[in-house]
């Protein structure tokens, strides 16, 4: 475990991702204990910066009590700063004196490193390699270093990454984050599954009609639709954090709580997913809102003009198992929607008694944000002399029950996870061998010559025309008529 007199080096220390998440997430594990006051964090980048800089760039994104500055301050006191290139040695001889002479301060016998790649992929190999050439602690310590996404654009460049990174970083070493497996939600999962016997029965083809996972967004790329261009909504969120809520919904109970008894599991469901039907997928590209005061995909003047984008998709599979042969995957997945949220949707198949004429298909959310909460729409009796039926919800909301408990963010939880050397939250090498495996055929017939044109959708509309007929289509039923809450009084 990381604990006392760690270092902790935050590289791309100016850029946005570090500013608007890695700093605050540091400061979230301070704020509640998990930070010890003993650690040491630098930060790293190319721009030339005095610590001061660095820390005032930072304070405005840390969240705390208003009166609670003093906690910032020793927070920020912390950190310094290092400002060097990412190709060359020198920067990097600075850093590796600057844990030294920290490690001697404070009489470490085992330096503990822990390096956060906040950076983009072309830096990202070279960024690696010198930190394991210069900065490794070899047998004096212990080395650890997280990555972020994009791992790749696509299979061979994911595999081209990894066999760079592979001699440098052994994967104990290596901790890829996906932050949708740090949401509190997602952590869940598991816990649902495996721990409740009424859930646990019910969760195969059998009682499973059908699955819905799906994100949404309020907002289009604004201000990077040059950076989105090459990427699309099915890199930027599918292939990655659907697919890592998938593979938890749907892998078999793992022999341990073990991070590889975890990750094994995984790569199994993973393995027994179908080849993609990319006839029987939809795309979408948002154009100007109806009021016409939000700019369509294609305003934006860093877009090709003829982008064929794809800023909605929605895309149904099968895993082919035992448990779950037969069973519709349904992922879906858009920006510049009507609303922002995530969550999991399990359709159970309706029990075939004929003498309930109203019955719906009992609905089991899960919703990973906002507001966490887990709700399942169910029959019941219509409280009264009357016995018809009316759709009621068993609704867990955090907010309620939870109301004094501390969510920690995403990232909080993770970096956590690395400072006690828990892989089960981080992505193994071989789950984006083959998850990249799944999506680069789409990909590539997506981005190809014959590439489909993606339907236009309006900005902050529900998505495409075709969504609901797609959605029918591949065994999800809608049933928002039919459920209404909360129920009225019947006349
Ligand atoms: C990122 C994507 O990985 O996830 C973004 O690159 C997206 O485009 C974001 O907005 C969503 O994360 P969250 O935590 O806000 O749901």
């Amino acid at each position: 475990e990381f604990k006392e007199n760690t270092s902790i080096v935050v590289f791309g220390a100016s850029g946005d991702l570090a500013k608007k998440k890695t700093f605050p997430a540091l400061f979230g594990l301070f704020r509640e204990g998990y930070l010890s006051k003993t650690s040491h964090i630098i930060g790293y980048a190319r721009s030339k910066l005095s610590t001061e800089e660095l820390r005032e760039r930072i304070k405005s994104y840390l969240k705390f009590p208003s009166d609670d500055t003093k906690l910032v301050d020793e927070f920020l006191s912390l950190i310094s700063y290092i400002a060097g290139p990412y190709d060359t040695p020198e920067g990097y001889e600075k850093l590796k004196d600057s844990i030294e002479q920290f490690d001697k301060s404070r009489n470490v016998t085992e330096s503990h490193r822990l390096f956060y790649l906040a950076l983009p992929p072309s830096v990202f190999t070279v960024v690696a390699s010198k930190l394991k050439e210069i900065c490794h602690p070899g047998s004096k310590g212990l080395a650890r270093i997280i990555v972020e996404k994009p791992f790749g654009h696509d299979l061979q460049s994911a595999q081209e990454l990894q066999s760079q990174l592979a001699p440098l970083w052994s994967e104990d070493e290596l901790y890829r984050i996906d932050h949708y497996l740090g949401k509190e939600m997602v952590k869940n999962l598991s816990v649902l599954r495996f721990s409740n016997s009424f859930i646990s029965a019910a969760w195969d083809s059998r009682s499973i009609a059908c699955v819905q996972i799906s994100f949404k967004e309020p907002f289009g790329t604004e201000g990077r639709g040059g950076y989105f261009d090459s990427i699309g909504i099915i890199r930027d969120v599918m292939q990655n954090h659907l697919f890592q809520v998938l593979t938890l919904l749907a892998m078999e109970d793992p022999k341990s709580s073990e991070a590889e008894a975890v990750r094994d599991e995984k790569v199994k469901v993973l393995k027994a997913i179908k080849k993609f039907d990319e006839k029987n997928i939809l795309i979408g590209q948002y154009g100007k809102s109806a009021d016409g005061t939000k700019p369509g995909y294609l305003d934006d003047d860093t877009v090709k003009p003829d982008s064929k984008c794809v800023t909605f998709a929605a895309l149904t599979l099968e895993v082919d198992n035992d448990r779950w042969r037969g069973v519709p995957f349904i992922l879906k997945a858009g920006k510049a929607l009507n609303e922002g949220k995530v969550e999991i949707r399990i359709q159970f198949k309706p029990t075939g008694d004929e003498s309930f004429t109203k019955v719906i298909r009992d609905e089991l959310v899960i919703r990973i944000q906002p507001n966490e909460a887990m709700y399942l729409k169910m029959n019941t009796k219509i409280p009264g002399v009357r016995s018809d039926l009316a759709i009621t919800e068993l609704d867990l909301s955090y907010k309620n029950r939870y109301s004094d408990f501390y969510i920690p963010e995403a990232y909080e939880s993770l970096i956590r996870d690395c400072f006690l050397g828990d892989h089960s939250n981080f992505v193994r090498d071989d789950e984006l061998d083959l998850s990249w495996g799944l999506f680069t055929p789409l990909l590539n017939y997506l981005e190809g010559p014959d590439a489909p044109t993606p339907e236009s959708y309006a900005y902050g509309s529900r998505g495409p025309q075709q969504l609901i007929p797609y959605l029918e289509k591949n065994g999800y039923v809608h049933q928002t008529k039919a459920y209404q809450w909360p129920v009225t009084r019947p006349d």
